[in-house]
């Protein structure tokens, strides 16, 4: 699949924002330890999901996605393990370890492997679960884990705020024997909202949100409804589009508080972002954006998620801006890409020197990554010219309608996909439904 986009068009209007990706897949992951059934409404279409779906169907539940709404039943549980395809396609997959260890005492699941934004351990995840004592054995690209009868409670401390890590171990010991303490926790609203979400269904969980949860362990969690909070990255992500277009767009159904660091910077930036209760108004049509330094840090730091975004809003802003991530190793592998397109960027390690240009100009580019993926979507906004993303699949697993919203703002964005011709070579095909795109 391929997006093709002509830029330079001002976005503008409004769009509504989705359910979060990074909140929906621990929750369903959770599920599992909950006796009966979970509702999970406002659900996004999304790769990501679809698969956490097919673990779950794995497993034994009995999982329905209808519309936007994930019902989810485990009395079928009956597998306790996660199988390589599953895990190399989406690594949060992993996250069932913990809840299924707590439900079966046994969870044999394969390994996480490195990916495009670098290694990616889960050193914390299992040195947590073996405070919680679980007995682990890596082997043949397998974890086994097992336990007693029940996990007990334990205190733990991160040596880095890790959000999946955090989430895992609230996760485990929410059915542990006695208390657990997560010192050093992430600080996400993603684990606010698993938190919420658990409490609802029976749960003791305190203090998710800041550096210090405390989980009491109970006997049994009851099926409950959850409405999964906005997608904040989603949102910055047409902050960032808003901006780039010098466009005047109103993000709506968002918790702005959860984007004080996205807005702060854009306001630097010379954008003006005005935020009202539920929706976010970024007008960005009347000045040329200044550069500006950007620092990856965990929530209520600068999200790494947004490093990429930012770094195509930079390649455009007048003067230099230094991007450091400090949150993955080898999280700026966008910006060759970005270079293509005539971005001016020297990289050193974890740092990345921008130096603003008057414009991009439109290039084939191929996303290898989710949100490097969005950002190349992004420069080709604000490019002259054509803009040809591949790799397309990488956004998907993020994004859902990405290309329909962007289009109904005005941009001109259009769908493609390889389609064999009548002498069997392959050419490029428009899929249906997007006549929208203005050629
Ligand atoms: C989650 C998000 C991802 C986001 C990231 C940071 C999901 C599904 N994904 O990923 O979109 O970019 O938070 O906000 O929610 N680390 C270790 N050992 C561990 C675990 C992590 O060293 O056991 C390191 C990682 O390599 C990384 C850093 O900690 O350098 C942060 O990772 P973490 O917060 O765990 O991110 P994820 O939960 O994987």
């Amino acid at each position: 699949m391929k997006l093709i986009i002509k830029g330079r068009r001002p976005l503008s209007g409004r769009v509504r924002v989705h359910g979060s990706k990074n909140a929906v897949l621990p929750i369903i992951a959770a599920s599992l330890l909950v006796d009966g059934e979970t509702v999970i409404t406002q659900v996004p279409h999304l790769e990501d999901v679809h698969t956490a779906v097919e673990v779950m169907a794995s497993l034994g539940v009995d999982a329905r996605l209808r519309g936007s709404t994930l019902t989810l039943r485990p009395e079928g549980l009956s597998s306790f393990e996660a199988p390589y395809d599953y895990v190399r396609r989406m690594r949060a997959s992993f996250l069932v370890t913990g809840p299924l260890l707590a439900r079966l005492g046994r969870a044999r699941i394969s390994l996480p492997g490195g990916c495009a934004i670098g290694s990616r351990p889960i050193d914390l995840h299992l040195k947590g679960l073996e405070a919680l004592g679980a007995r682990i054995r890596v082997g043949h690209g397998y974890i086994e884990a097992s336990a007693a009868e029940r996990l007990t409670g334990s205190r733990v401390y991160l040596d880095y705020p890790s959000v999946g890590a955090t989430e895992h171990l609230m996760m485990a010991s929410c059915l542990a024997e006695g208390t657990t303490v997560i010192e050093n926790a992430a600080e996400e609203p993603e684990i606010v909202d698993l938190a919420n979400y658990l409490n609802a269904a029976g749960a003791s969980i305190y203090g998710a949100g800041t550096k210090v949860i405390r989980i009491e362990g109970v006997r049994a969690l009851k099926g409950v409804r959850h409405q999964v909070i906005p997608d904040r990255i989603e949102a910055g992500t047409y902050m960032v589009a808003a901006a780039i277009t010098g466009g005047y767009v109103e993000i709506e159904g968002v918790v702005p508080d959860h984007l004080t660091a996205v807005s702060a910077k854009l306001r630097e930036m010379g954008v003006d972002v005005v935020e009202d209760e539920n929706s976010i108004l970024v007008n960005a049509s009347r000045r040329r954006l200044k550069a500006v330094n950007i620092k990856t840090m965990p929530y209520p730091g600068f999200p790494t998620d947004m490093q990429a975004p930012f770094m195509a809003l930079l390649a455009v802003a007048e003067g230099t801006g230094v991007v450091t991530e400090t949150v993955f190793e080898n999280r700026l592998i966008h910006v060759v890409e970005m270079v293509r397109m005539g971005a001016d960027i020297q990289v050193d390690g974890r740092v990345a020197t921008v130096q603003g240009r008057r414009s991009l100009y439109g290039a084939p580019v191929t996303a290898t990554d989710l949100r490097g993926g969005a950002a190349l979507v992004l420069a080709g906004l604000g490019a002259v010219g054509v803009t040809e993303v591949s790799g397309v699949e990488h956004i998907d697993r993020g994004y859902d309608s990405l290309d329909a919203n962007l289009r109904r703002l005005g941009a001109s964005v259009r769908r493609v996909r390889p389609r064999e011709t009548a002498d069997g070579r392959l050419a490029a095909g428009t899929t249906g439904g997007l006549a929208g795109g203005r050629h």
